[in-house]
C-alpha cells in the first residue's frame, strides 16, 4: 500500500462523504447557481451560500458575503495583491513566501510600480514582528505574510504581527495555504484584512477550490470581471460582495465536495485536528533526530510548527532520496524547492532544496514509522556521485563496486 506524505501539496485522501457528495452533485443537482429560478439552480445556489457560511464560521468572519470563492490559493493571493496595490505603494513581505506571493510582487516591483521590503527570518524560520514594525513607512499599503511555511514548516506569529500592521494603517494579508483547517484562525483577533486559503489542502476539499476573506478596510479592484447572474444591467462589476470579486460560473462540483469537508472539519474541530497533526509531526521529528545523517530544518518548538517537515540527508541529493522512497517503499514525499526559493536561500538549502514530509489528517503512526525506517535505509544507499565513482573503478577492473541501477527522480522545483 502506498504511503501518501505530500499533504502540503494537496490532501489525500478526502473524507469519504466528500466522494459521495461529488457523485450526488453530478447526478442530482448539477446546475449553474444563481442563473435560474428552477429547483436545481436554487439548490446549487444554496450550496454555495452554505460553503460561504461554513467558511465564515471556521474563520470567525461576521459577514459570510465577505468570503469570496476562488479556484485555489494562488487565485486568491493574486486577487488580493493586484486588487489592493496602487502605483507608488510600499509592500512588506517575508523571504519565506511561496511564488504565488513572491512572483506577483516581483513583477510589480520590476515594472517600477511598487517598492518591496522582504524581512528575513531567524535560523528556525521565524519572523520577528518588531522587524515588520521597523519596516513600515507612510507608503506601506500591504503586509503579506505566509502563516505556515510550506518549505520549512515554521508558523508565524500572526496574532502579534496583525495589530502592528493595523496600528500603522496598512492591510494585513495572510497566506493560510498551510494552516486553513489545520490551525485555528480568527480574522479579527489577528487583525487580518485579507485571508487567502486553498480548499484542497487541510480543508480536505477537492482541487479547484479556495477562497479569500476580504475585510471591510480592504478596497480591492476586481481581478476578473464578468457575469454574476445578478445586477446584470450594470455596465461594470457590481460593488456588492461577493459579486465584486466573483465572476463566471463557479466550480460548483468542487464546492459540493468542499461543503462536506468543511462540515467534517467543524464536526471534529480545528483544535483537535491541530493536536492530532502535531502528534504525528512530533513522532516524525523524534525519529529523524535519532538518524545520524539527517538534518532537520525549521523551529525546534513543536508549537511553532505546522505538519510540514523538511530535511536533508548528508551526502545524498534530496531528489535521489525521494526517488528511493518512492521506488523501494511506495512512499510519496516532495523534494526540491517547493515553489519557495527564498525560504531555501534563508536556510542554506538552495538550489537542491529539501525532502519534504507532510502528514495529514488521515496519516497513521504506522505510516510515519514506515517512512522513518525507509529514510534510515535511504541514508545507507550510496549517493549517485559515489556510484558513478564505483562504476568508473569497475570499468577499470577494480572489484567490489556497486553495480545497481541509477537512483534518480525528476527534480521538482
Ligand atoms: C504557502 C503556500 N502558498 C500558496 C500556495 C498555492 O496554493 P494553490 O496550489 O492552492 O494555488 C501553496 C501551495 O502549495 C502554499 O503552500
Amino acid at each position: 500500500m502506498m504511503v501518501y506524505l505530500d499533504n502540503a501539496a494537496t490532501s489525500f485522501p478526502k473524507p469519504p462523504r466528500v466522494y459521495e457528495q461529488l457523485r450526488s452533485y453530478l447526478e442530482e443537482y448539477g446546475a449553474c447557481p444563481g442563473r435560474g429560478s428552477y429547483e436545481m439552480a436554487r439548490q446549487a445556489e444554496a450550496l454555495i451560500e452554505q460553503v460561504r457560511q461554513l467558511l465564515a464560521e471556521l474563520f470567525s468572519v461576521g459577514d459570510p458575503r465577505r468570503v469570496v470563492l476562488t479556484l485555489n490559493a494562488t487565485d486568491a493571493l493574486n486577487m488580493a495583491i493586484k486588487g489592493a496595490l496602487r502605483p507608488g505603494d510600499h509592500v512588506i513581505t517575508t523571504v519565506l513566501e511561496h511564488n504565488s506571493v513572491a512572483r506577483p510582487l516581483n513583477r510589480l516591483e520590476r515594472k517600477g510600480l511598487i517598492r518591496v521590503t522582504r524581512v528575513g527570518v531567524s535560523r528556525e524560520g521565524l519572523v520577528d514582528p518588531e522587524e515588520i514594525r521597523g519596516a513600515v513607512t507612510d507608503r506601506t499599503r500591504l503586509v503579506a505574510v505566509v502563516h505556515g511555511s510550506n518549505a520549512i514548516g515554521s508558523l508565524q506569529p500572526i496574532a502579534a504581527i496583525g495589530p502592528i500592521v493595523r496600528q500603522r494603517g496598512a492591510l494585513f494579508l495572510v497566506d493560510a495555504s498551510q494552516t486553513a483547517g489545520a490551525v485555528p484562525i480568527h480574522v479579527d483577533e489577528c487583525c487580518i484584512d485579507l485571508l487567502a486559503f486553498p480548499g484542497h489542502k487541510a480543508l480536505l476539499g477537492p482541487p479547484g477550490t479556495g477562497g479569500l476573506y476580504v475585510g471591510p478596510r480592504a478596497k480591492l479592484s476586481p481581478w476578473r470581471e464578468g457575469g454574476t447572474g445578478v445586477f446584470s444591467e450594470l455596465p461594470l462589476q457590481p460593488d456588492e460582495f461577493p459579486y465584486a470579486l466573483e465572476a463566471g460560473s463557479p466550480n460548483t462540483l468542487g464546492l459540493a465536495g468542499l461543503r462536506e469537508s468543511l462540515r467534517f472539519i467543524l464536526q471534529y474541530g480545528v483544535e483537535w485536528i491541530r493536536t492530532h497533526e502535531l502528534s504525528l509531526t512530533e513522532r516524525l521529528l523524534d525519529g529523524l533526530r535519532r538518524q545520524e545523517r539527517c538534518r532537520v530544518y525549521g523551529p525546534s518548538a513543536l508549537e511553532d510548527r505546522v505538519a510540514v517537515v523538511s530535511l536533508t540527508l548528508d551526502g545524498s541529493r534530496p531528489d535521489e532520496v525521494g526517488g528511493f522512497l518512492h521506488r523501494a517503499h511506495g512512499i510519496a514525499v516532495r523534494t526540491g524547492l517547493h515553489c519557495a526559493p527564498g525560504a531555501h536561500r534563508a536556510i542554506g538549502t538552495f538550489p537542491e532544496g529539501t525532502i519534504r514530509i507532510s502528514p495529514g489528517y488521515f496519516t497513521t503512526t504506522a505510516e510515519i514509522d514506515r517512512c522513518l525506517a525507509a529514510l534510515e535505509e535511504a541514508a545507507q544507499q550510496p549517493s549517485s556521485e559515489k556510484r558513478e565513482e564505483e562504476r568508473t573503478l569497475e570499468r577499470q577492473g577494480v572489484t567490489g563496486a556497486f553495480a545497481g541501477p541509477p537512483c534518480d527522480q525528476g527534480r521538482s522545483r
